[in-house]
């Protein structure tokens, strides 16, 4: 039942965002077809939440977009306000990057889910309540429905408005930052909702700094530098081999692509320092101090406030210069 309506494609092409005469976004233009979500990545300001705003005619006051938008040929740009406002929630929603500002702070999340099946597709109370329970089990907040959003953590915050989109049945979906701040299993559990989505025939953009949720939801993905679209490829072509040297740089920046260092043989140091001292003003902190850590033990230091725990650390990590002392590494940790 939810939005028998399924649209094939949405078309940005020449989109430009300004406030005032200063462009922030320009050139942007993509397509995004049924069953090949899109995926954009890039530096914090680059411009991506601005697209997905433009997308859905939610831009700050101040801001314009100019360009041609359509979802199945009908242009979203060049609508008036009522009909934009129309396309909330029905044709397009958006998850905004803070889950919280999809939900209500003083409702109970059943309840947030359920006037989606009450009053925007007119089922009978019984019926809408059904439905808010299947919804709000399938992303694991079956024993939570009662909760308001104040009682629930970032990610299940998150969890909750992915039911509240997916009851509402959007067709184009827009997911601005679904994984931030999430761990790596309840990251993988949205990123598997997501992908439910795309099969259920609805379009998906999808905001996001992790790459790894790039290549898991496939498709296209686009890289997005100082307001400009400066790659949009196949997600497998892009992410392995990025042409632009921005894109280059953003993918292999991936702590996932970081050379991990050999570890020594057990028993043998991973650190280890002598004669340290270190003091900060007229203040000696410690001196010849000697320490080490063999791999596979656990080293603890205890001292009172102030006694410089950190500091030991901080030189161990080569973040802090020893005013004596060395400091030796094993091989590839310096
Ligand atoms: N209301 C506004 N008025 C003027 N400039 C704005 C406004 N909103 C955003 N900007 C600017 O537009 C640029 C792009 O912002 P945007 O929020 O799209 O970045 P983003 O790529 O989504 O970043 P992040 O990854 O941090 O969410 C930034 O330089 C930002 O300062
Ligand atoms: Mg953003």
């Amino acid at each position: 039942m939810n939005a028998p309506v399924r649209f094939q494609a949405l078309t940005v092409s020449g989109l430009a965002i300004s406030a005032g005469m200063t462009t922030i976004v320009s050139d942007v233009a993509f397509t995004l077809a049924q069953g090949r979500p899109v995926t954009l990545l890039g530096a914090s300001g680059s411009g991506k939440s601005l697209v997905a705003h433009a997308i859905m005619g939610s831009l700050p006051t101040g801001l314009s977009a100019r360009g041609v938008i359509t979802l199945d040929g009908q242009d979203l740009l060049a609508g008036t306000p009522a009909q934009t406002r129309a396309r909330w929630g029905r044709t397009i929603a958006i998850l905004p990057q803070e889950p919280w500002l999809a939900l209500d702070p003083t409702m109970r999340i059943a309840g947030q889910v359920g006037e989606v099946h009450q009053y925007l597709h007119g089922l009978g109370l019984a019926e809408a309540g059904a439905r808010m329970r299947a919804d709000l089990a399938e992303v694991g907040l079956g024993d939570r429905t009662q909760a308001y959003p104040h009682e629930l953590s970032g990610g299940m915050c998150q969890r909750a408005a992915i039911a509240v989109t997916h009851a509402a049945g959007a067709s184009l979906l827009i997911a601005d930052e679904p994984t931030k701040g999430l761990d790596a299993a309840l990251r993988d559990g949205v990123v598997e909702r997501l992908r439910r989505e795309v099969e259920q025939g609805r379009l998906l953009l999808t905001i996001t700094h992790d790459i790894e949720v790039a290549a898991a939801l496939g498709g296209m993905v686009g890289v997005m530098h100082d307001g400009a679209l400066v790659e949009f490829g196949p997600a497998e072509q892009v992410l392995a081999e990025p042409r632009h040297d921005y894109a280059r740089a953003l993918i292999a920046a991936d702590p996932a692509k970081w050379s991990t260092s050999p570890l020594p043989p057990a028993g043998e140091p991973v650190v280890s320092a002598s004669g340290l001292s270190k003091g900060f003003g007229e203040k000696t902190l410690f001196d010849c101090l000697s320490i080490s850590v063999k791999r596979g033990e656990i080293v603890a230091i205890v001292g009172p406030s102030g006694c410089g725990k950190t500091t030991v650390g901080n030189i161990l990590l080569g973040l802090v210069a020893p005013d004596q002392g060395e400091v030796e590494r094993a091989a590839g940790g310096s």
